[in-house]
């Protein structure tokens, strides 16, 4: 199984001191040095998600990442006119297309692919005519697999949030829609992955989840790198999700 480093978060603590001095040559930390710690460590990708609102990853970030980081590049992006153009001339390795709020902390719910389909499609179609290869961000549900399959998107990831923050009995529920879901995607032939909430505690429960391919971790990792460093925390991971069995 492979680990997808989420850097976003430390992008956002460079902007809640640097936002409006973007060219201080103070500005720290930076998103790039992490990216090649995490690299160094083991990550197998990075994954960045450009918001709208720009509240943390910025458009220089993910330049100079493609430049300067040898990692494959894993873009997240709302569905819009902007972020097509974005990717299209960024030209990532990945992207995942993901739903986007102004209001949401962070990305609350998956795409709803089934009644966007249409959209979703073309955004997918100009995508993989550029050659970058798409996944689809979605909650565990049968008929969001299915929908995303019509896109001829090659990847979904799986949304964990509700896994992540459900205890006792409701987590057991979340884990059986997980598996339903990359039973499901598997059986379409789509790559499986997952990602949100994940941490170093919640993620032995996922290994029950067949198929997966790729975990994209980012509050937990960034969070763990402020005790002992980025390498380390990536390693860490790593070694947890070593004992997947699939
Ligand atoms: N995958 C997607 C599509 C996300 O939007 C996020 C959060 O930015 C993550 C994975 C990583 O979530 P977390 O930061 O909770 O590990």
């Amino acid at each position: 199984m492979l680990l997808g480093v989420n850097i976003d978060h430390v992008a956002t603590l460079r902007q809640a001191r640097y936002a409006l001095l973007p060219d201080s040559p103070n500005a720290e930390p930076s998103p790039l040095q992490a990216a090649l710690d995490a690299a160094e460590a083991g990550a197998d990708s990075i994954t960045i998600h450009v918001r709208g609102d720009r509240r943390h990853m910025q458009d220089r970030d993910a330049f100079e990442l493609r430049e300067q980081c040898p990692l494959p590049l894993n873009l997240e992006m709302g569905v819009s006119d902007g972020m097509l153009a974005l990717a299209l001339e960024l030209k990532p390795e990945f992207v995942c297309l993901v739903p986007e709020s102004r209001e949401e902390v962070t990305t609350e719910g998956g795409l709803d692919v089934l009644s966007r389909l249409d959209e979703v499609k073309a955004c997918v179609d100009r995508l993989r005519t550029a050659g970058i290869r798409v996944s689809l961000f979605i909650d565990p549900d049968v008929g969001q697999v299915e929908a995303a399959a019509e896109t001829g998107g090659e990847m979904i990831e799986l949304h964990t949030g509700c896994f992540a923050n459900a205890l006792g009995d409701e987590r057991s529920a979340e884990i059986e829609r997980l598996i339903d879901a990359a039973r499901c995607g598997a059986g379409m032939e789509l790559q499986v992955n997952a990602g949100h909430g994940i941490n170093y505690g919640n993620l032995p429960a996922l290994f029950e989840v067949p198929h997966l391919a790729e975990l994209n971790i980012g509050h937990a990792i960034v969070s763990r790198a402020m005790r002992v460093g980025m390498g380390e925390a990536v390693r860490e991971m790593k070694t947890a999700m070593a004992q997947y069995p699939g």
